[in-house]
C-alpha cells in the first residue's frame, strides 16, 4: 500500500452494520446493563431506557452517520470541515478523550473475562455455588499481577486487530463473532428461564416500580442508553467515514439499535431470572455477571463446554467495542496513512493500557482509594458514561440541527433509501429539541437544580 494511501472502505454493507453493532453490542449491554439496572430499580429503569434508546439514541445515531459519511472524516477533521474556523471540533476532542480513558477501564473488564476464560478452561470453575463463584472472583480480581497481565493482553489483542486496518482486521472479526453471539445468547436464556422461580426475575426486569426510580437512575438510564450504543463520542462517526453513498443511513442505525436492544433483553433474561431463582441479590455490583452465569451453565448437560463457548463470544463482543474505541484516536491521528496507523495504534494502545492501572488495582491494593465514596474505577466510568458521554451527545446533537444545512441533512438521509417527508421532519425534531432538552433536564435534574 503506498503512504498515503486512498481512504479505505468497508467492503459490504453488512460488513459496516456488524462493525458498528460490534461497537454497540459489548460489556455495556451484557455485564453493564444486569448491574446497573440491578442497581436503579429493576422495570423502571428498562422502560427508561428503551424510551431513551428510541426519541433520543436512533436520531443521534442517524446524526453521528450523517457527519461522517457525509464528510468521509476522522472525528476531529470532520467537524472542521463542517464548521471551519470554530470551536466545534472540541466534540471530537471529547470524543477521543472519553473513549481513551472508556478503554482504560473496558479493558480491565475484558482482562477478568480472559483470566475466567483460563480457569474455565482448566477445569477449575466447575461446580462450585454461586457464593463460591462471587468468592472466586472475587479473589481472583484482588490479584494485581494476574489482572494486569490480563488487561495487557485485552489491549494487545486490540491493537493487533485495528493495527490491521479497516476491511482485514475489523469487518472481518466483526462479522464472525456477533452472529454466534446470538445463538449462544439464545441457548442462555433458554435455561435461564426455564430455572424454578424464574417468573421473579422476569417481574422485576419488565413490571416498573415507578417509586424505586430516582434522578439519578434516570441519569444512569440516559448514561446507559448513550453507552450502548457508542454515542456521543465521535465512534459513530469515525465507523460512518469508511461508509459509501449507496446504504442507506437510517435503516442501518435501526438495525444497529434493534440489534442491540434484543442483546440487552437477552442478557436481562439470561441474567435476572437466573439471580432470583438463586436467592440473590441483584445489587451486587461490577461482579455481578461473573457470580450468577457460571451458575446457570451448570444446570446445563454439558455446561462447562457452553460455558468456555460463552465466554469466548463474551471476550469478542468486548473486544469489537473496545475497536471501536481506538479506531477513533488512530484514525484522527493517523490519518489515512497505513505506515502511521501501525505505529499510532500501538503506541496509544500502550499509553492506554498504562492509564488504566490505577482502575486495574482498585479492586485490589487500591480499594481503599476512594473520593466521594467511589473507587477510581467507578469514577473513571462516571467520568465518561454519565458526564462525557451525554455532554458529547448534546453536542452532536446541537451540531447537526444547528451547522448542518437542512437541505444536506435531508440528501444525506434520502442516499440509499426512500425515506418520507415526515420521518425526515419527525426525526429532525427529535434531534433538534427532544435531544437537547431532555439531556440537559437530566442533568439540571441530578446537579440538583430542579426538583423532580
Ligand atoms: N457500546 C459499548 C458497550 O456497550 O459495551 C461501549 C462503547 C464502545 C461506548 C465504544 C462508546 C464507544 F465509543
Amino acid at each position: 500500500m503506498s503512504q498515503l494511501s486512498q481512504k479505505e472502505q468497508w467492503a459490504s454493507k453488512i460488513g459496516f452494520i456488524l462493525a458498528a453493532a460490534g461497537s454497540a453490542i459489548g460489556l455495556g449491554a451484557i455485564w453493564k446493563f444486569p448491574y446497573v439496572a440491578g442497581t436503579s430499580g429493576g422495570g423502571a429503569f428498562f422502560l427508561v431506557f428503551l424510551i431513551f434508546t428510541l426519541l433520543l439514541g436512533y436520531p443521534l445515531l442517524i446524526g453521528e452517520f450523517v457527519i461522517g459519511r457525509h464528510t468521509q472524516s476522522d472525528a476531529i477533521s470532520a467537524y472542521k470541515k463542517l464548521a471551519p474556523h470554530t470551536l466545534w471540533h472540541v466534540t471530537g476532542w471529547i470524543g477521543m478523550i472519553a473513549c481513551f480513558i472508556l478503554l482504560s477501564f473496558y479493558s480491565v473488564v475484558g482482562g477478568w473475562i480472559i483470566l475466567y476464560l483460563f480457569r474455565a478452561v482448566s477445569g477449575e470453575l466447575g461446580g462450585l455455588s454461586q457464593v463460591q463463584y462471587g468468592e472466586l472472583f472475587g479473589q481472583l480480581i484482588s490479584d494485581p499481577f494476574q489482572t494486569l497481565l490480563a488487561q495487557f493482553i485485552f489491549i494487545l489483542l486490540t491493537i493487533i486487530v485495528v493495527a490491521k486496518g479497516i476491511q482485514q482486521g475489523i469487518e472481518k472479526a466483526s462479522k464472525l463473532m456477533m452472529p454466534a453471539l446470538f445463538l449462544l445468547f439464545l441457548l442462555l436464556v433458554f435455561r435461564s428461564m426455564t430455572l424454578d422461580g424464574a417468573i421473579e426475575g422476569l417481574k422485576f426486569l419488565f413490571v416498573p416500580d415507578f417509586s424505586k426510580l430516582t434522578s439519578e437512575a434516570v441519569l444512569y438510564a440516559l448514561g446507559q442508553a448513550f453507552f450502548t450504543l457508542s454515542l456521543g463520542v465521535s465512534v459513530m462517526v469515525t465507523y460512518s467515514s469508511y461508509l459509501n453513498k449507496e446504504q442507506s443511513l437510517p435503516k442501518s442505525a435501526i438495525s444497529i439499535v434493534v440489534m442491540n436492544a434484543f442483546v440487552v433483553v437477552l442478557a436481562g433474561l439470561a441474567i435476572f431470572p437466573a439471580i432470583f431463582s438463586f436467592g440473590m441479590e441483584p445489587n451486587a455490583g461490577p461482579t455481578l455477571v461473573f457470580a450468577v452465569l457460571p451458575v446457570v451453565f451448570n444446570h446445563i448437560p454439558f455446561g462447562s463446554l457452553f460455558f468456555i463457548a460463552f465466554l469466548i463470544l463474551f471476550l469478542f463482543a468486548a473486544l469489537t467495542s473496545a475497536f471501536s474505541m481506538i479506531e477513533i484516536i488512530v484514525a484522527s491521528v493517523a490519518k489515512n496513512d497505513a505506515k502511521k496507523r501501525q505505529s499510532a495504534t500501538w503506541l496509544i494502545g500502550i499509553l492506554i493500557f498504562i492509564v488504566g492501572i490505577p482502575s486495574c488495582l482498585s479492586f485490589g491494593v487500591l480499594a481503599d482509594f476512594q473520593v466521594f465514596n467511589r473507587t477510581i474505577f467507578d469514577i473513571a466510568d462516571f467520568t465518561v458514561s454519565n458526564v462525557l458521554m451525554p455532554l458529547g451527545a448534546l453536542l452532536i446533537s446541537l451540531f447537526v440541527s444547528l451547522k448542518i444545512a437542512k437541505d444536506t441533512l435531508f440528501d444525506e438521509l434520502r442516499q440509499g433509501s426512500t425515506i418520507s417527508k415526515l420521518f425526515f421532519d419527525i426525526w429532525f425534531f427529535l434531534i433538534r429539541y427532544v435531544a437537547p432538552i431532555a439531556i440537559l433536564i437530566v442533568f439540571l435534574d441530578v446537579l440538583g437544580f430542579l426538583d423532580f
